[in-house]
């Protein structure tokens, strides 16, 4: 496995359109798990691979899961930690959105350190093709309706920015040319 550089806004190669993986060999599983990795150490909880320099409809996504008997524990601190569950989609598609949306604040990692809010259906059911190479359709809820919706944007060359109005997006992305001026003064 190895780190990637991650893309940062405005780099056009973010806009790309990305094109359908026509099969999951052992190179797509290489990329995956260099996806995973370099999520990670960001550290975020999705991941495009157009935010990595590759054009290919591929995400991975580690929302956590619950730690079996948190429901139980007294301890709140312990309810929130969650245990690893890394997802991986290939070529992804929304077959179904429910009408109703939620406001939920969203961050990006090609967007470092800022933050909007952003309406999108509450529930999704996704399908794809899974790290085996088996297609699959799955229910999302939650954190992991947002995450695959934002990360699915990518796939369109759309970030959460985008989503905002133009005023609000030019600001951010004023910030972000100030942050970057000021780690290579
Ligand atoms: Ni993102």
């Amino acid at each position: 496995m190895a780190l990637r550089p991650i893309l940062i806004a405005p780099d056009p190669v973010l806009k790309q359109v990305s094109l359908p993986v026509t099969a999951v060999t052992d190179e797509t599983r290489r990329l995956m798990d260099d996806m995973l990795e370099t999520m990670y150490a960001a550290p975020g909880i999705g991941l495009a691979a157009i935010q990595i320099g590759e054009a290919k409809r591929i995400i991975v996504i580690d929302v956590g899961k619950d730690k079996p008997g948190a429901d139980e524990s007294d301890d709140e601190d312990k309810k929130k930690e969650k245990d690893p569950d890394p997802m991986y989609f290939v070529n992804p598609e929304i077959v179904w959105a429910s009408d109703e949306k939620v406001m939920c604040e969203e961050g990006c990692l090609s967007v470092p350190d800022l933050y909007e809010e952003v309406e999108r259906p509450t529930r999704v059911r996704v399908r794809f093709v899974d790290y085996h190479g088996k297609q699959r359709e799955i229910d999302c809820e939650g954190m992991l309706a947002v995450c695959i919706q934002h990360e699915m944007d990518h796939l369109e060359g759309v970030l959460f920015i985008d989503h905002l109005s133009r005023l609000k997006r030019e600001m951010m992305l004023k910030k972000l040319q100030k942050a970057r001026k000021r780690e290579t003064v």
